[in-house]
């Protein structure tokens, strides 16, 4: 199954994108909280747990810098906003040891701040479920993402892995498709994204273009409800 998921803690956002668009869940992380100001982090992850409900999943990063802190931390959490979310922990020094113990636990890790093939390899084999690669910030590095993405994805397949390839951080549309292209089998964007993909001014054209020719021959604002709730005109 191919996924797509919102990047933002912003609840009209994720009203918004979970109403009019096919979303499979929401990823946070402290820097994306940060644009909310200071909320009650809890209350605001609480409440969008509850827009997600059962059937999309919501991934909270932790903040801690220590394995141990960051099992503590993925503990805590777990406690207040529920079994069913995915812990998202970097894939750093501290936090690949944190990713096993919490994965051997039975726990949802989605392995994060991943930039190289070799992180993505150490989170595999670790058994997180999602595996977050930063598409955009790869790029401001000189690293090509779409060649790790395939790298990771060759690997992951080799050995039977059960884990997911979650592309993020993005700055264009042309990103996003890459990264599926590549092997991903998510992607997590923000609004903007979707918005510029729907609002290419080709698609309205099209749409206006169709409208006017069926006004053409049936009258303005006709449509085929209309028309056929209507006798046909002498
Ligand atoms: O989910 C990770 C993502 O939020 C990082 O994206 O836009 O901060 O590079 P960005």
């Amino acid at each position: 199954m191919y996924e797509l998921m919102l990047d933002t803690a912003n609840i009209n956002e994720i009203r918004e994108g979970l109403a009019a668009w096919p979303i499979s869940g929401v990823t946070t992380n402290p820097s994306i909280l940060r644009k909310e100001g200071n909320i009650d982090v809890y209350a605001r992850l609480a409440e969008i747990k509850k827009l997600c409900g059962n059937q999309r999943s919501l991934h909270v990063q932790t903040v801690s810098t220590t394995t141990q802190e960051i099992i503590d931390e993925a503990h805590f959490i777990l406690d207040k906003l529920g079994s069913d979310i995915y812990v998202k922990i970097p894939v750093s020094a501290a936090g690949l040891p944190a990713i096993k113990a919490l994965v051997n636990e039975g726990v949802k890790v989605t392995a994060t701040a991943i930039y190289t093939t070799m992180q993505g390899i150490l989170a595999g084999l670790a058994g997180a479920e999602y595996i977050a690669i930063y598409v955009n910030r790869m790029e401001n590095n000189c690293i090509d993402p779409f060649v790790v993405i395939s790298e990771i994805r060759s690997f992951l397949d080799g050995m039977n892995s059960r884990s997911k390839i979650l592309a993020a951080s993005f700055r264009n549309i042309s990103q996003v498709t890459s990264a599926f292209a590549s092997g991903a089998k998510g992607a997590t964007v923000g609004v903007d994204i979707i918005k510029a993909a729907l609002g290419m001014p080709s698609i309205n054209a099209a749409v206006e273009a169709f409208a006017r020719d069926f006004d053409a021959i049936h009258g303005a604002g006709q449509t085929l409800k209309k028309r056929g709730s209507a006798p046909h005109p002498a």
